[in-house]
């Protein structure tokens, strides 16, 4: 990884709320959204690189990226369901996690880090299409795919750890 990749977000993840994001499952049981952050944040970096971005821009895209999922809660948790399963129809959609959590982030982020109202943008529209706001430039059309990259991969690894364990429970009582 490039030097100046750490300096950029090493004040957040000194913080002590975001520390708290380690013990957030997110993509699994080895994948917590601390874990799924950083790799985004690093993908995001990757592909601002790429497209030769100026340092200013790849600093604000790779802390918008590091911050997208700062919602600050465990979606898997009971109480989280409850709440969703107390709305009908569309408001029950636009109440589950996929839907709400972008903007979530976006003004939890706010009250912490110093954020700008593209940066808040970009987290707010990261589940495109399922957030209620389009992605509007670069950053955020860069923040929503490196998203999407690293949360696939994610869930494949754990996918394939599932299905590797089904099989060995089936051959081993077969
Ligand atoms: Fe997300
Ligand atoms: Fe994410």
């Amino acid at each position: 990884m490039d030097e100046e990749f750490w300096p950029m977000i090493q004040d957040i993840l000194d913080h002590p709320v975001f520390q708290k994001l380690r013990e957030l499952p997110h993509h699994g049981p080895d994948n917590s959204v601390y874990d799924h952050s950083l790799a985004t944040a690093r993908r995001a970096y990757r592909l601002g690189r790429g497209l030769h971005m100026g340092r200013e821009e790849l600093k604000s895209l790779t802390r918008a990226a590091l911050l997208h999922d700062f919602f600050g809660y465990d979606w898997h948790d009971g109480w989280y369901k409850e709440m969703v399963s107390r709305y009908r129809g569309v408001r029950r959609v636009k109440h589950m996690h996929a839907f709400l959590h972008g903007q979530i982030a976006a003004e939890r982020a706010k009250l912490y880090f110093n954020l700008t109202p593209e940066q808040c943008a970009a987290i707010a529209s990261h589940m495109f299409p399922l957030s209620t706001s389009l992605p509007r430039g670069r950053q955020a059309w860069l923040l929503t795919l490196a998203d999407k990259m690293v949360a696939s991969r994610e869930m494949s690894v754990t996918a394939g750890r599932s299905m590797y364990g089904l099989w060995r429970r089936l051959f081993a009582y077969s």
